[in-house]
């Protein structure tokens, strides 16, 4: 694990008498002082430095705020728990289907089963699910023992809530419908020492009909391409090796900039960071995915080969009602592109079964569209009804059970054709980046493949974020097993 502040900060010598600065994030690095001493002041009162655990639901974008969770909760002096048996725990919470969001009440109860042998305790929840009235208001009514509840867009204001929390004694609700700016420069922990997601934009425009992403993450806003570089190149300092560029629909970066930017030319920038040896992005929506992007890709010696592009629906019926703006033969056809300009590309996807008015014929377009792009992989989705969305007023419901039998059909094409498309690279000689000694066998090592694809290979943790070649002996599946080439 590594610890990254841009601006050396000595939150012991801060003036605390003054007040809090009004600009950001000095406003921020004043709580934390504060919320420092608070912590010192709990750890005479519990005989132990205060311990914290963040959990996370959701995407790679929770998965980053998380982060920023941790570097915050980190610098104020708490020190990382095991489980949720903790002094501070943070949900960050995700809301893009219905069971995501049930898991979360699911588990509130036992945290306040915790709280109770444990009245130091405190409990935030954060993420997309807050960013929903219906869901603040039941908090409000029935989950009085949450101590603090924040959204998607004040992440970084969690050391002052914490004060807030603490002067106030009661729970504090601060949601944000939008964001108003995007705040820089605050700690960070990334959770591997040798890799890293990195938001290159946040929000999202389109509106699917089914998804409340735009509702609870706000409108589209790039991060500019210099703060961006910046942080790549300090995580390269730093030892990281593999970057993940986050983004709702990376292909759209940059055009809500005030001097314009388009994705691929980012890419460009990022490629000449020395020391970063790997680049991935998430998620790429078909529509804008330009041939300037294909190009940039082929010629790169650092981009891996993978590309997720998710397709939700084959048929172009379902497709327009779900706003998607493609249709059946324009997605085959960028399929087709890029394969031809860069053949050993994996792909990869997302499908959604049972959005409503889908037929059983519809649902046969979506399994063509399989059988012809051919994915590695897929995730494969039960359509789930999303309160204020589109699709959610929408006639023609598909019946649960209907929806489970095509998700069952739908699945075991996928598997069928990932297991034949993972088991193409046997024989051949693969970079694979080592991630950790293997939980089961120690004499092995694990890692990823360019394609995301798991190798186990003899080795042992000395390799832990070095790219080694490894010759593919075996495909299991969906992982291969290997020998140092
Ligand atoms: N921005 C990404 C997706 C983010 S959500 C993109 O456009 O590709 C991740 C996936 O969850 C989506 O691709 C979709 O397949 C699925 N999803 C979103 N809303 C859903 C819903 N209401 N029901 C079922 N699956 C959903
Ligand atoms: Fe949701 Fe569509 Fe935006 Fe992806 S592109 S986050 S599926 S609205
Ligand atoms: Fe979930 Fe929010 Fe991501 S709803 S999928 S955590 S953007």
């Amino acid at each position: 694990m590594s610890r990254n502040m841009d601006t050396e900060l000595d939150l012991d010598k801060m003036d605390l008498e003054q007040g809090p600065p009004q600009e950001e994030p000095r406003r921020q690095y004043y709580f934390m002082a504060k919320c420092r001493q608070y912590a010192k002041q709990l750890e005479e009162e519990l005989g132990h430095r205060p311990t914290f655990f963040v959990q996370t639901f959701g995407c790679q974008m929770n998965a980053r705020d998380s982060e920023k969770l941790t570097g915050i909760l980190e610098q104020i002096g708490y020190v990382p728990a095991q489980d949720e048996q903790a002094d501070f725990v943070v949900y960050n919470t995700c809301t893009v289907r219905e069971n995501a969001n049930q898991r979360v009440y699911g588990r509130l109860g036992k945290l306040h089963h915790y709280k109770k042998d444990n009245p130091h305790m405190r409990i935030a929840l954060c993420g997309c699910m807050m960013q929903e009235s219906h869901v603040v208001e039941k908090l409000k009514s029935s989950y009085g023992f949450v101590d603090i509840v924040f959204g998607t867009h004040n992440v970084y204001k969690l050391a002052e809530l914490m004060a807030d929390r603490q002067e106030s004694g009661g729970m504090i609700v601060d949601i944000w419908p939008e964001a108003d700016k995007i705040v820089e420069e605050l700690p960070n922990r990334h959770k591997y020492a040798f890799k890293s997601g990195v938001n290159i934009s946040f929000g999202c425009n389109n509106f699917c009909s089914y998804c409340i992403v735009p509702y609870v993450r706000g409108r589209e806003r790039s991060r500019s391409p210099e703060d961006i570089v910046r942080e790549i190149e300090k995580l390269s300092r730093e030892g990281v090796v593999e970057i993940m560029l986050l983004g709702q629909n990376v292909n759209s970066y940059g055009k809500d900039l005030k001097s314009p930017m388009s994705f691929a030319r980012l890419l460009t920038r990022i490629e000449k960071i020395e020391g970063i040896q790997r680049i991935r992005f998430m998620t790429s929506h078909p529509k804008d995915l330009s041939e300037e992007l294909i190009a940039v890709m082929k010629a790169s010696r650092k981009i891996c080969r993978h590309l997720h592009l998710p397709v939700q629906s084959g048929s172009t019926r379902v497709l327009k009602a779900m706003n998607r703006k493609y249709t059946k033969e324009q997605y085959l056809e960028l399929v087709e592109r890029i394969r031809r300009e860069i053949p050993d590309i994996s792909l990869t996807t997302d499908i959604i079964v049972g959005f409503p008015g889908e037929t059983w014929e519809d649902f046969e377009e979506t399994l063509d569209v399989v059988r012809r792009a051919r994915y590695d992989s897929a995730f494969t989705f039960l359509y789930s009804k999303r309160t204020g969305t589109l699709a959610a007023s929408m006639e023609n419901q598909v019946p649960e059970e209907e929806m489970k039998r095509r998700f069952d059909v739908l699945l075991e094409v996928v598997q069928r054709i990932g297991r034949e498309m993972s088991s193409r690279f046997t024989g051949t000689v693969q970079e694979v980046l080592v991630e950790e000694v293997n939980a089961q066998d120690e004499t092995l090592v694990t890692g990823r493949m360019g394609n995301n694809l798991l190798v186990h290979f003899p080795g042992d943790a000395t390799l832990i974020g070095k790219l080694v070649p490894v010759r593919l002996e075996e495909c299991k599946g969906f992982y291969y097993m290997g020998k140092k080439a």
